[in-house]
């Protein structure tokens, strides 16, 4: 019997691509980049599985162009850019990557913390301009950290793992939730209390966004929301870029609205908004949130062990639509069967 095709839309870590190697034939982009939406729909057109980023959008038009697929592994925990219902609506299960990289993008909104706080990037930009010319009583005056207000937007599994971080520094936490649950986790061991949006943005120093994009959360962040924050607060975001309205918050930075902005996510990625790369009161990164080596070496395994799952037509570790599995999946997969509509 021939072995299935897995298409891997980036290079991903050797540990996820020699598991799947095993068993089916792999097919790695040889190229160091994002592939062209044309580049990717060839690729995928004799694949049964397909291991992709969140760069790509996994729609309609991506599953016609794969009639044999049996199933779409995300290389990445959010899946804004997946279409789970149209997937659902063709049985074709997909998954993320959740649990994996927890702490190490927590760990990324504590250094945007920090270095937004103690004006890191800058500093570091006047040294290697060779301009400083030693220490000064009011060169690069920042602000403390220690026993101020961190406001957790989205306290889900990074958000939850970002605010329990705060403990070394005694700050009082606010947190808010779109679905209303309280965080016993966060309750219990810091005293974190849900609050509306608006308490939030009044009273928190620092704001850490782990909301997941979706129509509520697009542009949660704009001028009105700046408007409410205090002068001195920080903005931290390590979820997805279209949270913010980057260009609401770059005039936040330049008029004073609020003291300063830590991204690892912008709103028309890889571009950031005009304006921002010249604010030294914003520290940008390129995304790197679950960077190290222990997250995205995890990331290939799940992302590896969810899609062999899914060509041995199981239910994977971290499925976006479980529900596929009930009675409704298995009556499709036999009428489909029958009439040969899939490999
Ligand atoms: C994710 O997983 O959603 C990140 O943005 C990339 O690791």
């Amino acid at each position: 019997m021939s072995k299935p095709k897995i298409f891997i839309t980036r290079r991903i870590p050797d540990a996820g691509i020699d598991m799947l190697a095993e068993v089916a034939e792999v097919v790695v982009n040889p190229e160091d980049r994002t592939l062209s939406r044309a580049e990717l729909l060839a690729s995928v057109a004799d694949c049964q599985g397909v291991i992709g980023l969140l760069t790509e959008k996994i729609d309609a038009e991506f599953f016609d162009a794969a009639p044999k697929l049996k199933g779409s592994a995300n290389y990445a925990v959010g899946y804004d850019n997946i279409d789970v219902a149209e997937a659902t609506r063709r049985s074709i299960p997909v998954s993320n990557t959740p649990g994996v990289l927890t702490d190490a993008t927590a760990e990324c909104a504590w250094a945007l913390i920090f270095a937004t706080a103690r004006r890191v990037a800058e500093a570091d930009r006047v040294m290697r301009s060779g301009a400083w010319q030693g220490w000064g009583p009011l060169q690069f005056i920042g602000q403390g950290v220690r026993g101020k207000t961190l406001g957790i937007v989205g306290a889900g599994r990074i958000g939850t793992a970002m605010a329990l971080m705060s403990r070394g520094f005694d700050m009082r936490v606010l947190y808010t939730s779109s679905s209303g649950r309280r965080n016993a986790v966060l309750e219990d061991t810091l005293k974190a209390r849900l609050v509306p949006f608006d308490t939030l943005l009044a009273e928190a120093d620092f704001i850490s966004i782990h909301t997941p994009l979706t129509p509520d959360t697009r542009h949660l962040f704009d001028a009105a929301a700046f408007g409410r924050m205090k002068r001195t607060a920080c903005i931290v975001n390590t979820a997805r870029g279209p949270v913010i309205k980057e260009d609401d918050l770059v005039d936040a930075l330049k008029n004073g609205v609020i003291a300063g902005a830590g991204l690892d996510v912008f709103e028309r990625e890889p571009a950031m908004a005009p304006g921002l790369a010249g604010l030294d009161n914003a520290v940008v990164l390129p995304h790197i949130g679950s960077a190290t080596v222990e997250s995205r070496t995890d990331m290939a395994t799940l992302a590896a062990r969810n899609m062999l799952a899914m060509l041995a037509g199981q239910r994977p570790e971290t499925c976006l639509n479980p529900d596929i599995f009930g009675p409704a999946f298995f009556d499709a997969e036999r009428s489909d069967r029958k009439g040969g509509a899939k490999a």
